[in-house]
């Protein structure tokens, strides 16, 4: 397996690389990725390539046994480069050029970029192709990153006109599909087309009544299409380089570092092009902290763009920040962190960063190694887990996640719900983190999955605030249940079509004969108004969204308990073919929805992995040629006493567990059943 760390040797003088690369060897390093933002030393001056530097360097580590991926740089084009394209920046929503000074200032769609990106790419591929020592690409760095998915400048104008006359091919049928009849904004040809810019009714800060959130006033139609078009541009610019380094025959597989559950991107489609993803993991940094169940459902969410395996590209091993900094990972955290990536389905772990720099403006983003480079405790920290990860790593490599649940994202979805929330405290990944951590909760493992697969190996499948649909997802769908699936649709689910108009079915639309219900009225909570709804499973409050069911065929399993709806219904569930349909038509506290969840997943057929549920713990389910094993994480900062049923042998410390596990704070256990 792949152990390793970013390294940037060109931050550092020439007479320490040796001594680099020893201290990696020591603590089991056997990768670095390196270069993505070293164009200024690639090509200094234009048509001007120098890669001795690099081949260097790459010598130097291949004497450790230390292998390399290596990135194209196009993340930071360099300053002479930049005053050479007048248009190259980005240009945001108020006609502002986003210029020079940071990084990944530059637009997607501005063809004379494409043939500098196209021409430094090209060189770099013939140059390592037959290098053995180089054993896989990144593409660029972190695609939309610092907000650069969607850029508002002339260029992105024509080329989205040319991508909505492709996709509409007449100018009548887009009309149709956007409804520009209201407000007389109707086209007549292509050409008119405007990018959604900042216009008379968008706010960008807070108007009254909106509590900060900034109001979208722009055909739903349009701005549906234009982030759809933005997500396409990242996905053709990547494609870009994707083709030429296959065109120069490298072998070497590609992979580009994608960023968890970043939301302008649609990731399964960035997925198709590349032959593995990897991704960026700060679960504890100067912008917040992520709670576990949001960094592992990212983990499933990357290891579900592929449907495989993926790497960490980058895992936090230090304190973070560009201004101010993050909490300093505990003792053990590093670790932890590391076995939680590799329980989902990580294969190639490589930490952020070698070493802090003591320039730019990453100055404050600590690694492994301060900025004196003496080796402390992170480092002793890291230099355990290679060895660890050295000596099970035959355990970890091609295993399988098992999840018998799984859970639809679909990005179209999320950018319609995201300048229409429906309720303002509404936000559709919020939801699914929700709906992952009941399961989670329960000691149950799920996929993250795109619309368009087979779900028939899944026992149960949770389709959130599936609000645009279509024909074909819907036959999808219906298929898995008439075949004996479960399935469980929330509030929001097919109020529109798929072109972001309000569909005119009877809601839920297209859910309708699924589920068995109409949803005879709805009422969006606001101004901390308080629903009350109960279930079998407990008494609840309702803080944003009710839906008022009428079952047609389908059975009460929840109804409200106060405001003028109370009595009526709020769950159900209705029996289609072989399978079930549970509509839960509001949001429930956490502790309610676990509970719904738990007896939704036994109905299903889903047993908890192991039988009691401790806050803060996570347990994940594994096999490798038939040897099961669940691996054991303990989030707290205390210890925990987990008992299970059964004996098992834990593979670390290689001791006998019978009925009672003991976990000392941030401890990992990884345990095989069906021994003893
Ligand atoms: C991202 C980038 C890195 C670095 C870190 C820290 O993950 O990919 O280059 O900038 O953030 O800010
Ligand atoms: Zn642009």
């Amino acid at each position: 397996m792949y152990f390793g760390a970013d390294y940037y040797p060109e931050h550092w003088p020439r007479a320490e690389w040796e001594s680099n690369a020893l201290l990696m060897k020591e603590a089991s390093i056997n990768v670095v990725r390196i270069a993505e933002f070293a164009w200024a030393k690639m090509e200094p001056k234009e048509g001007v390539f120098d890669f001795s530097w690099l081949d260097e360097v790459i010598e130097v580590l291949s004497k450790q046994g230390i292998k390399v991926i290596l990135g194209t740089p196009t993340a930071t084009p360099p300053k002479w480069l930049s005053d050479k394209i007048e248009d190259i920046y980005m240009v945001n929503e108020f006609n502002q050029v986003r210029g020079f000074g940071s990084r990944r200032h530059y637009c997607y769609n501005n063809s004379k970029y494409k043939e500098y990106t196209a021409k430094i790419v090209t060189a770099l591929a013939k140059h390592y192709k037959n290098n053995t020592n180089v054993v896989a690409w990144q593409i660029d760095n972190e695609f939309g990153c610092h907000d650069t998915v969607r850029c508002y400048c002339n260029n992105c104008l024509k080329d989205f006109q040319g991508w909505l006359e492709n996709k509409y091919k007449s100018i009548e049928r887009l009309n149709e599909e956007w409804g520009t009849v209201f407000w007389s904004q109707t086209y007549s040809s292509f050409e008119e087309i405007i990018l959604p810019k900042y216009t008379v009714c968008d706010s960008a800060v807070s108007a009254s009544g909106l509590n900060g959130r900034k109001r979208y006033s722009h055909n739903p139609g349009l701005l549906l299409d234009f982030y759809r078009f933005s997500s396409d541009s990242v996905v053709k610019y990547q494609k870009l380089q994707i083709d030429i380094i296959k065109n120069c025959d490298c072998n070497q597989p590609i992979n580009n570092n994608l960023m968890g559950h970043f939301n302008q991107i649609d990731y399964f489609k960035l997925g198709e092009d590349l032959d593995f993803v990897s991704w960026d993991n700060y679960p504890n940094n100067e912008w917040g902290q992520n709670s576990m169940f949001s960094v592992s459902m990212a983990h499933d969410l990357m290891r579900g763009v592929k449907g495989k395996k993926f790497w960490m590209m980058e895992q936090q091993s230090g304190p973070c920040g560009w201004n101010s900094l993050g909490d300093t990972p505990k003792p053990g955290q590093i670790r932890l962190w590391t076995y939680q990536a590799i329980a989902h389905g990580a294969e190639g772990i490589v930490f952020f960063r070698w070493r802090a720099c003591p320039f730019g403006t990453e100055q404050y983003w600590y690694g492994i190694l301060d900025h004196d480079g003496i080796p402390r405790r992170r480092y002793k920290e890291i230099k355990q887990i290679g060895s660890e990860v050295e000596r099970l790593s035959d355990l970890f490599v091609d295993s399988k996640v098992l999840s018998e649940a799984a859970i639809i994202k679909s990005y179209d979805n999320l950018w319609s719900h995201q300048f229409q929330p429906h309720n303002e405290k509404f936000d559709y990944n919020s939801l699914l983190i929700q709906y992952y951590t009941a399961l989670g909760t329960n000691n149950i493992n799920s996929d993250i999955v795109p619309y368009n697969i087979d779900f028939s190996e899944y026992k149960l499948l949770i389709m959130p605030a599936f609000n645009l649909m279509k024909d074909d997802i819907l036959q999808r769908v219906e298929n898995y249940v008439s075949g004996g699936g479960n399935l469980v649709l929330t509030f929001r689910s097919g109020t529109k079509e798929w072109n972001n108009s309000m569909t005119i079915k009877t809601l839920p639309g297209y859910f309708k004969e699924l589920a068995g219900v109409t949803v005879e009225e709805f009422d969006s909570i606001n101004f901390g108004r308080e629903v009350q709804m109960f279930t079998e499973y407990g008494m609840g409050k309702v803080l944003m969204w009710a839906d008022i069911l009428k079952p047609i065929s389908a059975e009460i399993i929840g109804t409200y308990a106060s405001d003028f709806y109370e009595g009526e219904a709020a769950i159900t569930v209705n029996s289609y073919g072989k399978g079930k349909v549970y509509y839960i038509g509001c949001d429930l506290e956490q502790e309610v929805l676990n509970k719904l969840l738990e007896e939704i997943a036994l109905k299903s057929g889903i047993k908890p992995l192991i039988p009691n549920n401790i806050e803060g713990v996570e347990v994940v389910s594994k096999e490798k040629n038939g040897r099961k094993y669940i691996i054991v994480m303990n989030h707290n900062g205390y210890e925990v006493e987990i008992h299970l049923s059964g004996t098992y042998k834990e593979l670390i410390s290689n001791i006998d567990i019978d009925g009672k596990l003991m976990l000392n704070p941030y401890e990992v256990a990884i345990l095989e059943t069906n021994v003893g």
